[in-house]
């Protein structure tokens, strides 16, 4: 069986439609470890309610750093757990060396938007304050940049005229439950 890590900061909810899908059969892999940067996300109350195993990372009191050693015993600790795949699901922290190269290819994120439009932070506000007519979300593989990698697999979503960049963000976000796992799937084939 495949073997999954999913980082997290904050609700949880793709992480969520991970272990969904897997409970349905619809991806046939084992989450083995939920890891957070955020000691009160609420991702890490969804791995225990799903008895997936949930630790914190302690990025030392930086509010985006990722410092290196914590990513080295990060990169260690999904070895030593023989993980096939890390998937980032709202991790707000840029992935670098050395916890890329240890997992080339084997590191996804998802993103709301249309990349290569509106890359970094609250990418849907960006898509309604540019007046895009249709927004969505991305699954890519992760390199040095920010929400730069190849991407796998995309969804549309259409802009309505009376959204709210909160309105919006939960049609994005129903569309992102879909596509994540879908993706997944799609990945793992590939290894
Ligand atoms: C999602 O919109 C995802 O695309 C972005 O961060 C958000 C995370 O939401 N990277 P959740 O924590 O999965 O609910």
């Amino acid at each position: 069986m495949l073997r999954l890590a999913v980082l997290g900061s904050g609700s949880g909810s793709n992480c969520q439609s991970i272990f969904n899908a897997i409970k349905e059969g619809r991806l046939d892999a084992e989450v083995v470890l939920v890891l957070s940067d955020n000691p009160d996300a609420y991702i890490l109350e969804r791995a225990r309610l799903n008895g997936v195993p949930a630790e914190v990372m302690d990025c030392g009191g930086y509010k985006n750093k990722f410092p290196l050693e914590v990513q080295a015993a990060v990169a260690q600790k999904l070895k030593e757990l023989k993980v096939d795949m890390v998937c980032l699901a709202g991790f707000m922290r840029l992935v670098k060396e050395p916890l890329l190269s240890a997992f080339p290819r084997r590191i996804l994120n998802i993103h709301p938007a249309l990349l290569p439009s509106f890359p970094g932070v609250e990418a849907w506000r960006q898509a309604l304050e540019a007046g895009a007519t249709q927004a969505g979300c991305t699954v890519h593989y992760v390199d040095a940049g920010m929400d730069t990698g190849e991407i796998i697999m995309q969804a549309y979503v259409p802009v309505l005229p009376d959204d709210t960049p909160e309105s919006l963000h939960a049609r994005i976000q129903v569309q992102e439950h879909i596509l994540y796992p879908a993706a997944i799937l799609s990945a793992l084939s590939r290894l």
